[in-house]
């Protein structure tokens, strides 16, 4: 069964005899397979650089220093999303500032931004929950009004375009993706940063890797203080076996998606998200329970039964070490009541057919009874 996971990894023979090269090749870390799996990834989303690094959270990490994100600076996050896009803030010593998101797709209400820019906001980090795009045209118009750098979160976005055919991740200054083994294509862990600028390509690179620059012969020369977020080339052998498969899981991912909207077209239940474009990733299929629905009873009836839900996400200023950061945060209402409603319903294309049917057997079951 592959129903126990919401989502899941798909690895073929293809993909293991491409990790295998890649052990052969002699070249483990530092060598051609990341420059060729970065050119892939610029190919697919029409960005002119891209840097693969560690994962996203380092990815993320390494764009707001780009962003010029520092001591006392802020960024304007969603409240509904991985706790990363906050605390890679906070690493850069800056604060996070959360806005509410739109209740039917969890997505930041970009109607709320305005009224969280201070004098100390330097950016704004969406996040394409989901894979579903945020307001990029609003956002945007905001930041350009109002001097603030875009950085999107676009962990779960990679195979999403809106209707013009521009990628997740090419909208703002930089974009962000994820390759970890739940993501719409893996390197294991793994993520990347997109920009259309040259400099910012450059700086990112050097960030990755310790902040030295190298130069005749012996030379070494470190200008910046950087990291080690460099990614392994059998992990880049990894993500450009897995991109040439994308286009075809995301096309299975819809396909269950579809099969998921038709069954609970007529639920009064459960309502699927709303997604704004067609062109989707469906890194997660999100169902919102009606309000006052037992969510706990039938979240525990579904894993009995092999139905590998989750909740995507509880508010980051939830978790234990927010709360004490920010004790006078006030409960966002939107992300409060989707935090309460959403349960994410296993979605990924390992599943078969019956496996779908079974799952929507199941929670029609379990919905009549709540
Ligand atoms: C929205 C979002 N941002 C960032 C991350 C961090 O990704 P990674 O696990 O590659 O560091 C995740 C991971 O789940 C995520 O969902």
């Amino acid at each position: 069964m592959n129903l126990d996971r919401y989502s899941s990894q798909i690895i073929d023979e293809s993909d293991i005899a491409a990790v295998c090269a890649a052990l052969r090749s002699g070249v483990l870390t530092q060598g051609a397979t990341i420059e060729a799996f970065e050119r892939a990834l610029c190919e697919y989303t029409g960005a002119k650089y891209a840097v693969a690094v560690s994962n996203a959270t380092s990815a993320l990490h390494i764009a707001y220093l780009c962003a010029n994100l520092g001591a006392g600076d802020e960024v304007i996050v969603p409240a509904i999303t991985f706790a990363a896009t906050a605390n890679a803030a906070l690493y850069c010593g800056a604060k996070a500032v959360f806005a509410d998101v739109e209740f039917e797709s969890g997505l930041i209400d970009w109607r709320s931004i305005e009224a969280l820019i201070t004098p100390k906001t330097k950016a704004i980090a969406p996040v394409h929950y989901a894979g579903s795009l945020c307001d990029m045209e609003a956002i945007n118009a905001i930041a350009a009004r109002r001097n603030l750098i875009v950085i999107e979160d676009a962990a779960h976005a990679l195979g999403s375009f809106d209707a013009a055919g521009k990628s997740a991740g090419t909208f703002g200054a930089m974009g962000v993706f994820s390759f970890h083994p739940v993501k719409p294509i893996t390197t294991g862990e793994g993520g990347a940063v997109v920009t259309d600028n040259a400099e910012t390509a450059r700086r990112l690179r050097l960030l990755r890797s310790h902040g030295i620059k190298r130069g005749e012969l012996w030379e070494q020369d470190m200008i910046a203080l950087g990291f080690n977020y460099r990614i392994s080339d059998i992990n880049c052998a990894l993500g450009l076996s897995q991109l040439k498969k994308l286009d075809a899981t995301i096309a299975r991912r819809n396909a269950i998606a579809a099969m998921y909207d038709r069954a609970f077209a007529c639920a009064d239940q459960i309502a699927p998200l709303k997604t704004p474009q067609a062109r989707h990733s469906r890194h997660l299929y999100p169902v919102l329970l009606r309000r006052g629905a037992d969510k706990a009873r039938l979240f525990a009836r579904l894993r009995e039964n092999g139905v590998g839900v989750q909740t995507h996400y509880k508010p980051v200023y939830r978790h234990s070490f927010y709360r004490s950061l920010l004790p006078n945060q006030t409960p966002l209402p939107n992300a409060e009541a989707f935090y309460e409603a959403e349960i994410s319903i296993p979605c990924h294309a390992a599943l078969s057919d019956d496996e779908v049917a079974f799952a929507i057997d199941a929670i029609r079951a379990e919905i009549a009874a709540i």
